[in-house]
C-alpha cells in the first residue's frame, strides 16, 4: 500500500527520471533540473564511472582540486593536492608549506602499519575452556583465509596476530577475536573483512560440534581505530625566524605566544577540537583528493586525540635551544592501490601528480598537510587574528553571495586590498557603487 509522503523503487529509476522527479517534488522543480543536468559529464561512459562510485545518484558535486606547491617533505618537493570546500584552507597549506621548505621541511615518519579487525562474540562458558579451544582452532582459523592472504603476502601484507580478548567484565560474555592485519599499500578495509568473516565462519563451524548454542558470533568487521598506523610529522626553526615586523612580534614573543596556544589545546578540549579541525582541514584534503576514507581517518584521530580520557590537541609545539618545533603525530590508515585511488580519474591524477607515492610516503604527506594548516591557523591566531587573512581568500564567496558581476568583482578586490572584509562590508561597499553607478552591474 502506497504510504503518503513515500517513494517506491527510487533506486530502480533511471538517471533522468532521478533528476525529473527530484525535481518535480523539489520548491524550484525547473532551477533543480536544469542545475543537476548541467553538472552531468558530457563523455557519457566517464559519467557513468562516477555514477557507480555511489547509489541514487543525479548529478555530480563538484568541489575544486587545488594544488599547494613548495611541500619538501623529507628532502623532497611535492606539489600537493587538496580538495576542500573551505576557503583559505589551500593557501594556508601553501604558505607553510614555502615558509617550512627553507627551513628544513617537514620530517616525517611512518610507526608501523598494523589495522586490527575483530570477531566480536558472546561465549558461555568459562575462561580457561575458551583459551583452550582457541588455542586448538587458531590454524583452522588461519588456514581458513590462506586463499585471501596469499596474494597479500606477495605485496608484503598479510596477518601479524591473532589473539583473544576477553571483554566479558564491560559486556556479560562479550569476547573478541583480535586480528592485525598488514594491508601494504592498499587501504585494505575489503581484505580485512573478508578474512574476519571467514574465520567468523570457521569458528562458528568448530564451536558448533564441541559448545552447541554457547558460542555466538555478533559481527566480524575491521577496527578504524589504528593506534599502530601513526605518522609523526615535525618542523623546526630557530626562533629569530619568526619575528613579525608587521604585527610588531619578536621571534621570542611569537614562539612564547605559539606555544601557549598549541599548550591550550593539549589541555582544554573545547579549544582542542577547534585545533583539531585545523589539522584535519589540511589532512582530509589530501585524504579526499586521494581516494581515500576521510570519515575513518578523522574518527581514528578524534579517538587517539582522547586515548587518555581527555581529547587534546593533535600537535605539540615547545622551543629548545633556540629553536620552535611544531609535531604532529597521528593515525593515518590510506592507502594507494585499489579502491577509489585507481577508479576515481581525479585520485588517480592526484596520486599521479604525488609522483604515485606507497600508503607510507602519502601518510607523511597528509600529515604535513595537516601539520601546515596548523601552523598557519595557530601563527593567524596569535598574531593578526584569522579574519585578517580568511576573509580576504573569501572575498569572492561573499561576493558572489551578493551577486556581484566582474567589474564590481574587479572593484571590490581593489577596494579590499586594505580594508576588513565582512559580509556587511561588501555588500555596502556593492550598494555604494550600484547607486553611485560608478560600474554598471
Ligand atoms: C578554521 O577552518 C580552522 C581554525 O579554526 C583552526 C584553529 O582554530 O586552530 C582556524
Amino acid at each position: 500500500m502506497a504510504v503518503p509522503g513515500m517513494i517506491e523503487g527510487f533506486s530502480k529509476l533511471d538517471r533522468d527520471s532521478r533528476i525529473r522527479l527530484v525535481a518535480a517534488l523539489s520548491d524550484e522543480s525547473a532551477g533543480t533540473e536544469a542545475v543537476f543536468s548541467s553538472h552531468l559529464l558530457e563523455d557519457s561512459e566517464r559519467q557513468h564511472a562516477y555514477h557507480e562510485i555511489s547509489e541514487n545518484a543525479v548529478s555530480n558535486y563538484i568541489l575544486p582540486l587545488g594544488i599547494a606547491p613548495n611541500f619538501n617533505i623529507n628532502g623532497k618537493y611535492y606539489l600537493v593536492p587538496m580538495v576542500t570546500e573551505e576557503s583559505s584552507v589551500v593557501a594556508a597549506a601553501a604558505a607553510a608549506a614555502k615558509f617550512w621548505a627553507t627551513r628544513g621541511g617537514f620530517v616525517t615518519r611512518v610507526q608501523q602499519m598494523i589495522k586490527p579487525g575483530h570477531i566480536h562474540f558472546i561465549w558461555q562458558g568459562s575462561e580457561s575452556e575458551l583459551t583452550v579451544f582457541f588455542t586448538g582452532i587458531k590454524p583452522a582459523l588461519e588456514e581458513a583465509v590462506k586463499p585471501l592472504t596469499r596474494n597479500m603476502e606477495l605485496r608484503g601484507g598479510g596477518i601479524h596476530r591473532i589473539s583473544l580478548i576477553d571483554l566479558s567484565a564491560r559486556l556479560p560474555g562479550y569476547h573478541q577475536i583480535e586480528v592485525l592485519f598488514g594491508t601494504a599499500d592498499s587501504m585494505g578495509a575489503n581484505f580485512i573483512n573478508s578474512c574476519l568473516e571467514a574465520m567468523a565462519a570457521e569458528l562458528v563451524a568448530r564451536a558448533a560440534p564441541t559448545f552447541p548454542g554457547r558460542l555466538e558470533v555478533i559481527m566480524a568487521i575491521l577496527s578504524n581505530h589504528t593506534p599502530d598506523c601513526l605518522v609523526s610529522c615535525q618542523v623546526s626553526a630557530r626562533v629569530e625566524e619568526f619575528a613579525l615586523a608587521a604585527s610588531g612580534l619578536s621571534g621570542a614573543d611569537f614562539a612564547r605566544r605559539f606555544v601557549l596556544a598549541v599548550e591550550m589545546a593539549r589541555v582544554e578540549p573545547s579549544r582542542a577540537v577547534t585545533h583539531n579541525k585545523g589539522i584535519y582541514n589540511g589532512v582530509d584534503a589530501v585524504v579526499l583528493a586521494t581516494g581515500n576514507d576521510f570519515r575513518a581517518t578523522e574518527a581514528a584521530g578524534h579517538a587517539w586525540a582522547a586515548r587518555d580520557g581527555v581529547y587534546r590537541g593533535l600537535s605539540r609545539a615547545w622551543t629548545e635551544d633556540g629553536a620552535l618545533h611544531l609535531m604532529l603525530e597521528i593515525p593515518l590508515a590510506l592507502g594507494t592501490v585499489g579502491g577509489l585511488t585507481r577508479t576515481h580519474p581525479m585520485a588517480a591524477a592526484a596520486l599521479k601528480v604525488l609522483g604515485n607515492p606507497g600508503a607510507a610516503t602519502l601518510m607523511g604527506i597528509a600529515a604535513a598537510a595537516g601539520l601546515a594548516n596548523n601552523y598557519s591557523a595557530v601563527k593567524a591566531l596569535v598574531t593578526g587574528g584569522i579574519q585578517q587573512g580568511h576573509m580576504r581568500l573569501h572575498l569572492p564567496n561573499l561576493l558572489r553571495q551578493w551577486q556581484a558581476t566582474p567589474d564590481e568583482m574587479a572593484a571590490a578586490a581593489e577596494y579590499f586590498m586594505n580594508k576588513p572584509v565582512s559580509y556587511q562590508a561588501v555588500g555596502s561597499f556593492l550598494n555604494t557603487l550600484r547607486t553611485t553607478k560608478a560600474y554598471k552591474p
